[in-house]
């Protein structure tokens, strides 16, 4: 009788809190569907993750299925790894990442908790480089793209945006005019809503040429995983599917994991500890009637756009819960503004909080984000409406669907001024209220639906984790 062969997977994320959320999430569904993983974590998240309970916890309660191995980012320890310094972590993948990758994988180190050969690589989409490793020891390679199918679709066009000489955006152009070289775009994008590193002053900026060698790349896949929903992206989709087949669009992540296994309390996949004072203080709210102000894991912000933000915020008269994450702030701390609001009074801030249960709490009534994907799923799940205010990436592009394609919030972006704030903050929570928390729920509803069984996130789930099944792997 042939012996049967397990099929063991290696997740291995870019090394960010957003990209390690979602890929942690399809961890433990393909755990739950019997499939072996071995998740590879940089050193530095890995010791960051010995203060919460998730490692314990995946351990535990997959132990014949579930390992984390781990592998070094390539920075010293203090290296801040946000803001404009990520690049130095993009630069460290082709240096440092990849290569070691493959020593791993050739030594067999990563063989050792199952005994077993990979016979599957997901690779984060901004780590392409590695599916020729993979090729090379005959082991497919699936990619794992953390952004939007939009964005995806708009990274993809890069060089179509660089020959029409819609990128480097000329000084003085007119940053409301619609994008012509992104198919299928054409009615949506407006070149102020082009991914941030569209915005580089050469095209050979090196974000750019990274983030646009990294994408094209994806077509030697085997396929392209996206954490997205076939109904919130249908024109994005149908367009990558003509030059990539092969897509499985198995998102939200986060709620079809909920969905898959619901527990009452779920350990988080957090990098720092979570402040849950934040959620006795929401308690004290009334219904509906607190912004939650959050910029993600990456964003440094200008302290003049702190101080713009904060005063919007006083002056908009509404309580606050703001994630104010060390190291988040460019330049001088703005100490005085904090203390002039009295921000206990109105406001409520944390270093970091378990964001996704702050969104389900009947008190948030809106929330002012950075546009990273993540916090716009969880946003739209939880029906949330939005304030955007897009820092860089992707998130140019989220904002532009939130203010204009789900019509689920206000796009922001590029408009960063106390009176801005203010005036969105009142048309979100107060006089257009109705209308956005009727639009959000509209959208929540469509997006739960493709999460139960039979929906199309679901079903996309089930063929993804079945084709690995059936993939077998010529070394063992
Ligand atoms: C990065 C990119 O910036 C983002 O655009 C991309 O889509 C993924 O990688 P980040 O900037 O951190 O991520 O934003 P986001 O995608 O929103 O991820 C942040 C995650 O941290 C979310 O899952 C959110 O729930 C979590 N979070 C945030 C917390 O758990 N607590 C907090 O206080 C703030």
């Amino acid at each position: 009788m042939a012996l049967e062969i397990p099929s063991h997977v290696i997740v291995f994320p870019f090394p960010v809190q957003g990209h390690v959320n979602s890929m942690l999430k399809l961890s433990e569904l393909l755990c739950l569907s019997g499939i072996h993983v071995t998740f590879l974590n940089s050193d530095h998240n890995h010791c960051l993750f010995s203060t919460s309970d998730i490692r314990s916890y995946l351990l535990y309660r997959y132990p014949d299925l579930f390992n984390f191995a781990t592998i070094s980012d390539g920075l010293s320890d203090d290296h801040p790894r946000s803001g404009n310094r990520i690049k130095d972590l993009f630069k460290a993948i082709e240096i440092t990442l990849i290569p070691l990758f493959k020593d791993m994988l050739i030594s067999g180190r990563l063989n050792l908790k199952f005994g077993c050969f990979p016979t599957c690589i997901i690779i984060d989409g901004t780590m392409c480089s590695a599916i020729n490793v993979g090729k090379d020891m005959g082991i497919p390679v699936i990619v794992f793209r953390t952004i939007s199918a939009s964005c995806f679709w708009a990274f993809f066009n890069i060089p179509n945006l660089i020959e029409s000489n819609e990128i480097p955006l000329k000084d003085n152009c007119d940053m409301d005019k619609y994008v012509e070289s992104v198919p299928g775009m054409e009615k949506i994008l407006r070149l102020r809503d082009l991914p941030g590193f569209c915005r580089a002053a050469d095209s050979s900026d090196f974000g750019l040429q990274m983030m646009m060698n990294q994408t094209q790349l994806t077509i030697n896949a085997h396929g392209l995983i996206l954490n997205t929903a076939e109904e919130l992206e249908e024109e994005a989709l149908t367009q990558i599917r003509r030059l990539i087949p092969n897509v499985y669009t198995i998102g939200p992540l986060h709620a079809l994991l909920n969905y898959r296994l619901p527990l009452t309390t779920r350990p988080s996949t957090s990098l720092w500890e979570e402040d849950r004072s934040c959620m006795a203080w929401l308690d004290s709210q009334h219904p509906r009637s607190v912004i939650y102000v959050s910029f993600g894991s990456i964003a440094v912000m200008k302290s003049e756009d702190i101080v713009e933000i904060l005063h919007g915020l006083e002056n908009s008269g509404r309580p606050f819960l703001w994630v104010f994450r060390p190291n988040s702030v460019h330049g001088v701390w703005p100490v005085r503004e904090l203390g002039s609001i009295g921000v206990k009074k109105q406001g409520y801030m944390v270093e970091w909080a378990p964001q996704e249960e702050v969104l389900a709490h009947p008190s948030v009534g809106g929330f002012l984000t950075h546009s990273g994907w993540n916090s716009t799923l969880e946003s739209l799940v939880s029906g949330v409406p939005m304030i955007c205010w897009p820092y860089f990436g992707d998130q140019q592009v989220n904002s532009r669907f939130v203010g204009e394609v789900w019509k689920t919030g206000l796009d922001m972006k590029d408009l960063c001024d106390r009176k801005v704030v203010e005036k969105m903050v009142n048309e979100l929570l107060g006089v257009k209220k109705d209308m956005f928390l009727e639009s959000t729920k509209v959208m929540a509803k469509l997006v739960n639906k493709s999460l139960v069984m039979g929906g199309t996130s679901s079903n996309h789930l089930d063929r993804l984790i079945n084709d690995i099944k059936v993939i077998v792997n010529k070394f063992n």
